[in-house]
Parts: structure tokens; C-alpha cells; sequence
């Protein structure tokens, strides 16, 4: 599929994005394992989490769906899933192949976990490994480095594991395998990548401590949860940029989800210049939410490296356009990670944005984007990256003339609707 946007003389609105995915992902996992039913509301209805839903219904466990977005897990608790019959399926989704792998490594029976091309390239010695350690077998191509993987589970120790890279997916598998093991399960975190996990099994009653950056679970049950999950702030990421980047803008963005490992990008934009008001700040199933009002201004570049990388992670291929239409150098460093997401962000991100006209060269482990660049509509690639599609759309919104995004199917592995939303805001 292709999507053209034509540029844009100016957004205006008030939107609401769909549901986290990483909560969403979690709500059915934990749901799943947790005693009694789990009900969902505003799950993300997008490739990758119902690729979990699969999986957990081929595991045994009933899902009722009221609606697209309104599920009923009916969890079977910590010893109540059954041997999938076939392979299951991850399609395109590292967290749930790689949460799931946690699930696994505690269940007394056999299974295999594949996906799609991209996923099968993706790394998996980081779960496969701290898992083994707990007592599960756990083999891949590769010397058990990649995709598909065979589990055979049960009888798990705790272990004490640092994770060697800020990761909330490898501390999220070891953290529920955690439940199943004899012992405490102890992990140290070198950065603050997403603590969903931590919140949810908190939320549900588990024995779980927090102290910083070492985190500990015990075997315990898990009680069953009303969950509201927050509108996802890294969809919302590309219409804060879109308000940023194109003149005369102002868009409110309602419901977002603001947990503070997640807002690197606010942070980010903020020390550009940009003007973002957080309004209505509230609570949602144990997670901060708020509204969002941004402004267009004036971008000066920036600079993000250390912990500020885990908090945005998915928001490089944004912040690169958003880069290009700022004064100055903008550099991201110890951001090595990009290499290995869905595609590596930080080669295809440069190649893309260069075709528009936008300065950026690559670095080992990150980028740097001189502006401002004018830049001007031509025939792009997505590379299968739903992240680099949108990115590239809202590129074009300041584009001159039109821009084209090949391969844009993608997007719907996080965002059903993205065009619907974008074409309100520039009615
Ligand atoms: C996710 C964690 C991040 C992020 C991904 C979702 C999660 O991956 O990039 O989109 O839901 O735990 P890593 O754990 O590999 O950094």
C-alpha cells in the first residue's frame, strides 16, 4: 500500500490516538495468567497485539470480545495454560515473542514461537539466555540466538541478572518467569526502560519490590484487573511533531498516556523549544494519563544520549524529522539499540529523510541532523517499519508538493487509523 500526504498549511484539532501497545500487549499476557477475568478497555486493536491474542487463545485461554477495543480475559492462573497444538505466531511483535518466552519458560510443556521475516532476524540470545540460566531450555537458529524458538519449561530458579541493555521486553520475560520460579528473581536495569510490567503485576497483587533500578518478584499469584489502557504516547509522538513542524499549528491530543519512562520525547522537544502544555493529569489503571496541547515554533537542535534513549526509544525516526527543521546540530549517541528494532531505524531513517533533502548522517550508534533543511516531496520507502511510515508522513506535511510512502502497510502493526486522525487535523 502507498500513502501520499500532500503538505500541509496548517493542523488544527482535538484527536485521541488509540491504546498503548505495550500495555495492551501486557493486559492480555498478564490477564492470562492471573485468577478470574481481566476486562480490557481501549485495547489497541493493531497486528502486533493481536498477535499475543492469538497466542494466548492457542494456549488455552478464553477471550471474549465485546468490541474491537473491549476484551474479556478469561485468566486460567499461574499453572492453568495448555500446550499449544501448533506453532505460535508472533508475526511482527519482539514483545510478544519475547514476553511470552517468559510465560513459557514456566510452563511444564513444549513450545514454539516464530513470526514474521523482520522478526525472525530480530535478537533473542538476550531472553534466551537469562532464561536458560533460571532452568528452561531454550533453542534457536543460530547457537539459540534467533527465531523460531523451542521452550521447554518448568522448574525455574530465581536468578539475579543485569541486564546488559535497558531493555522493558528482556526484564519483562525475566520478571514473569520469575513468577513461576523457586526463589526470588532479582534484575538490575543499566537505564529506565518501560516499567508497564512492574505496574501491572504490582496492580494485580503480585509480590514485586521496586527500588530504583533493582527489581525483585517472588512467585505469587495474580488477582484479576479492570484495565483502561491510556491512549499511546508514541502514536501520539507523531502528531505532537506534526504541531511542531508545520506553521500556525496548535492540536490537542487527549488521553495520552504520560508514564515518565515513556515521555523522553516531551523532554526532548521541550528543550527545542517547543511549547507543550500537560493538562488534566489523572491516574488510569495505575498509569499517569494527561492531555497534550502543542504548539508550532521555533526548533533549535538538541542533544539525547544516556537514560534518555530507553524513554523514547521508539520515537528516533520522528525526532530525526523534527531534527531537520531545526537551527543547529541535533545528535543522538548510545543509542545503538535502534540497529536491531523492527528494521535498523538508524540506517534506513538517514537514507529516507536524505531523499527529502534532509541532512543526516549516521553514526555507529545513533545520528546527526543538521537544519534547517528545506524539504521537498518525492517517492519514499518505509522499509516495513511501521515507525519510519509515519515518520516519513508527517515529513511530508512540510514537504513542498507530495510525498509518496511506499510499503505503508506497516503502520497498521501499531496504529490502525493513523491516516483517519491525521486527515482531521488538516480539514
Ligand atoms: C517494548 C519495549 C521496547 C520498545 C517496543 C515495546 C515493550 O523494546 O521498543 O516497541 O512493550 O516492552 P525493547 O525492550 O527492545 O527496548
Amino acid at each position: 500500500m502507498r500513502l501520499t500526504v500532500q503538505k500541509s498549511e496548517g493542523l488544527s484539532g482535538r484527536i485521541k490516538v488509540p491504546g498503548d501497545k505495550s500495555i495492551s500487549h501486557r493486559a492480555l499476557l498478564l490477564g492470562a495468567i492471573a485468577e478470574g477475568s481481566t476486562r480490557v478497555r481501549n485495547f489497541l486493536p493493531a497486528a502486533d497485539c493481536l498477535a499475543t491474542l492469538a497466542c494466548v487463545r492457542a494456549l488455552g485461554v478464553e477471550v471474549e470480545r465485546g468490541s474491537e477495543t473491549e476484551l474479556i480475559v478469561q485468566g486460567r492462573g499461574l499453572r492453568g495454560l495448555m500446550e499449544s497444538k501448533g506453532v505460535l505466531d508472533c508475526a511482527g511483535s519482539g514483545t510478544t515473542m519475547r514476553l511470552l518466552a517468559g510465560i513459557l519458560a514456566g510452563q511444564p510443556f513444549y513450545s514454539v514461537l516464530t513470526g514474521n521475516e523482520q522478526l525472525r532476524r530480530r535478537p533473542m540470545g538476550r531472553i534466551a539466555e537469562p532464561l536458560r540460566q533460571m532452568g528452561a531450555t531454550v533453542l534457536g537458529r543460530d547457537d539459540g540466538r534467533l527465531p523460531p524458538l523451542a521452550i521447554l519449561g518448568g522448574n525455574l530458579h530465581g536468578i539475579e541478572y543485569w541486564l546488559p541493555v535497558a531493555s522493558a521486553q528482556v526484564k519483562s520475560a525475566i520478571l514473569l518467569a520469575g513468577l513461576f520460579a523457586d526463589g526470588p528473581t532479582v534484575v538490575h536495569e543499566p537505564g529506565p526502560a518501560r516499567d508497564h510490567t512492574e505496574r501491572m503485576l504490582a496492580a494485580m497483587g503480585a509480590s514485586i519490590e521496586v527500588q530504583s533500578s533493582k527489581l525483585e518478584v517472588q512467585s505469587s499469584w495474580l488477582s484479576s484487573l479492570d484495565i483502561v489502557v491510556p491512549g499511546d504516547i508514541s502514536s501520539a509522538a507523531y502528531f505532537i511533531a506534526a504541531a511542531c513542524l508545520v506553521t500556525g499549528s496548535e492540536v490537542v491530543i487527549e488521553n495520552v498516556g504520560v508514564n515518565p519512562t515513556r515521555t523522553g520525547l516531551l523532554d526532548a522537544l521541550r528543550e527545542m523549544g517547543v511549547d507543550i502544555r500537560v493538562e488534566n493529569q489523572r491516574e488510569a489503571s495505575g498509569e499517569p494519563v494527561a492531555d497534550l496541547v502543542v504548539r508550532a515554533g521555533r526548533l533549535r537542535g538538541v542533544e539525547v544520549s544516556g537514560d534518555q534513549v530507553p524513554r523514547m526509544i521508539d520515537e528516533f525516526p520522528i525526532l530525526a524529522v523534527v531534527a531537520s527543521q531545526a537551527e543547529g546540530t541535533t545528535v543522538v549517541s548510545e543509542a545503538a539499540e535502534l540497529r536491531v528494532k523492527e528494521t535498523d531505524r538508524i540506517a534506513n531513517s538517514a537514507v529516507e529523510l536524505r531523499k527529502l533533502g534532509a541532512w543526516i548522517e549516521e553514526c555507529p550508534d545513533g545520528f546527526v541532523v543538521e537544519g534547517p533543511t528545506p524539504l521537498v516531496g518525492t517517492q519514499v520507502n518505509s522499509h516495513g517499519d511501521h515507525r519510519l511510515a509515519m515518520a516519513l508522513a508527517i515529513a511530508g506535511l512540510i514537504a513542498a508538493g507530495e510525498t509518496t510512502i511506499e510499503d505503508a502497510e506497516c503502520i497498521a502493526d501499531s496504529f490502525p487509523g493513523f491516516e483517519r486522525i491525521l486527515g482531521t487535523l488538516m480539514s
